[in-house]
């Protein structure tokens, strides 16, 4: 309510139907809603995008902004469909020309298969997604470390561009972007595409 009281208009982000109905008793104006295959960090107990976005749509009135896998107009419609009024990229943004992050980062985004996150620091919350590197292949399986010690020379990984150095942040959806796009161009190929599939879908199942 503090923040209400400064004039914000707050959106929180929740991993659960608990935090979300939590989030919207103290008063938030809206919910982003993200799936643990979103890059960053995460709840340890992880549940999908597709559990989880319909789940709490269903059940709170305010409005819902989708985060976790989202990357184009057919997610995005998909995220309509399952209850939300928009959507937030992470991942997707990493990768564009205007992001300030290092190139090796980037073309590391490019370069991964869907499988190439990982979740990490369930035994120690915060759990974080991040992308598949040496460092973060041998903390995948490693309880006794808080992975965010890993993150002290975070600089070296986000501008020096050594992806060993840290733990690069990054969703599943990695696997899904194949080029470095410039943000207007994300942005404008997403809603047109939303919109056909919407239409495609209309005409196609409903008569
Ligand atoms: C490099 C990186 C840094 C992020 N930093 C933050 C942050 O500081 N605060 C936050 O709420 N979310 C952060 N996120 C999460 C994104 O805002 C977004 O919700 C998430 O990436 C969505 O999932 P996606 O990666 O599948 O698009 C970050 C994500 C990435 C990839």
């Amino acid at each position: 309510s503090q923040l209400k009281d400064a004039g914000l208009t707050v959106f929180h982000v929740v991993p659960t139907l608990r935090a979300a109905l939590k989030a919207v008793d103290a008063g938030v104006d809206g919910l982003v809603v993200e799936g643990s295959e979103g890059g960053g960090f995460k709840n340890p107990s992880d549940v999908s995008t597709m559990v989880l976005l319909p789940l709490v749509a269903s059940k709170v009135e305010v409005p819902v902004i989708a985060a976790g896998g989202f990357v184009d107009g057919r997610t995005m419609a998909a995220a309509l469909a399952l209850g939300a009024e928009a959507i937030q990229m992470g991942t997707r943004m990493v990768a564009t020309v205007e992001s300030p992050i290092h190139e090796n980062w980037k073309q590391a985004i490019v370069d991964a298969s869907e499988t190439d996150t990982v979740l990490l620091n369930r035994h120690a919350a915060p759990s974080l997604r991040v992308l598949r590197t040496d460092r973060s292949n041998a903390l995948e399986f490693d309880t006794s470390t808080n992975a965010m010690e890993h993150m002290a020379r975070h600089s070296e990984l986000y501008f020096g561009g050594d992806m060993d150095a840290a733990l690069a942040l990054g969703g599943a959806v990695a696997g899904r972007i194949e080029s470095i796009e410039p943000v207007a161009d994300v942005i404008k190929n997403c809603s047109n595409e939303c919109l056909e599939v919407l239409r495609n879908l209309g005409s196609t199942y409903v008569k």
